[in-house]
């Protein structure tokens, strides 16, 4: 079974459409989807050899070779032109900023980008290019990861706070979402303790006003 992470990643993958997972890894992801007739064809991208290796032989463990393609690519570089949906998850804000720079994104029908930092910057950059943030997940996985999932359809800027929040977590607002802004109201709380610092004030008094605090 994958975690559930990748679980939630996965459930955001419209059915029948190829994928290619860039830094696919052990290519966790790409049998999942093959093996649970969400996907009929899955490219499991990767810019190692030694995480490339550990993805054909979990391939060939589960008998995929037919569908799982393992592809030696930095990001979509080598993609083929079959490819419908992108997912970047588990890697830092700059390489999923390298991945994007280096692509046509006006040629995939949407991404799923889970960073492991600076989720808030991703949506700058999404923002920044005028795309939409058509979905959002938040999800507990031993830590808060957030997934979002654009495309390139043309979209005004988002607000500040729809940069910091997302703009669906704040229209959503769904239990593991409120979760995490109580979860991040603590931690600043304990923080701001020792430092006082005016800038954590001013946050939680944001995500208070968000949880519709009155005081
Ligand atoms: C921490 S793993 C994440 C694996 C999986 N995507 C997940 O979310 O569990 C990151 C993987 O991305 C690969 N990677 C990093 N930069 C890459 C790039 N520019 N193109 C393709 N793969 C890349 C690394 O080699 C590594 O195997």
């Amino acid at each position: 079974m994958i975690s559930p992470r990748l679980l939630q990643i996965a459930m955001l993958v419209e059915k029948n459409k190829v994928v290619f997972d860039v830094g696919s890894d052990h290519a966790l992801l790409p049998c999942f989807l093959v093996e649970n007739n969400i996907s009929p064809k899955v490219y499991a991208g990767e810019i190692a050899l030694g995480p490339l290796n550990k993805a054909k032989e979990n391939i060939e463990k589960h008998h995929l070779e037919d569908k799982v393609i393992p592809v030696f690519s930095d990001g979509l570089a080598k993609a083929e032109d079959d490819v419908d949906i992108v997912i970047i998850a588990g890697m830092g804000y700059h390489t999923i900023k390298h991945i994007l720079d280096s692509c046509d994104v006006y040629k995939y029908q949407y991404f799923l980008i889970q960073s492991n930092s600076d989720v808030e910057l991703v949506r700058q950059y999404i923002s920044d290019h005028m795309y939409t943030i058509e979905d959002e997940r938040v999800v507990y996985d031993g830590f808060y990861y957030q997934i979002i999932r654009f495309s390139a359809d043309l979209h005004e800027p988002y607000t500040e706070l729809e940069i910091k929040y997302g703009p669906i977590n704040l229209k959503r607002r769904d239990e593991v979402f409120i979760s995490y802004l109580l979860d991040y109201k603590k931690r600043l709380e304990n923080i701001n303790v020792k430092a006082n610092k005016a800038e954590y004030s001013q946050i939680i008094r944001e995500i208070e006003e968000i949880l519709g605090y009155n005081n």
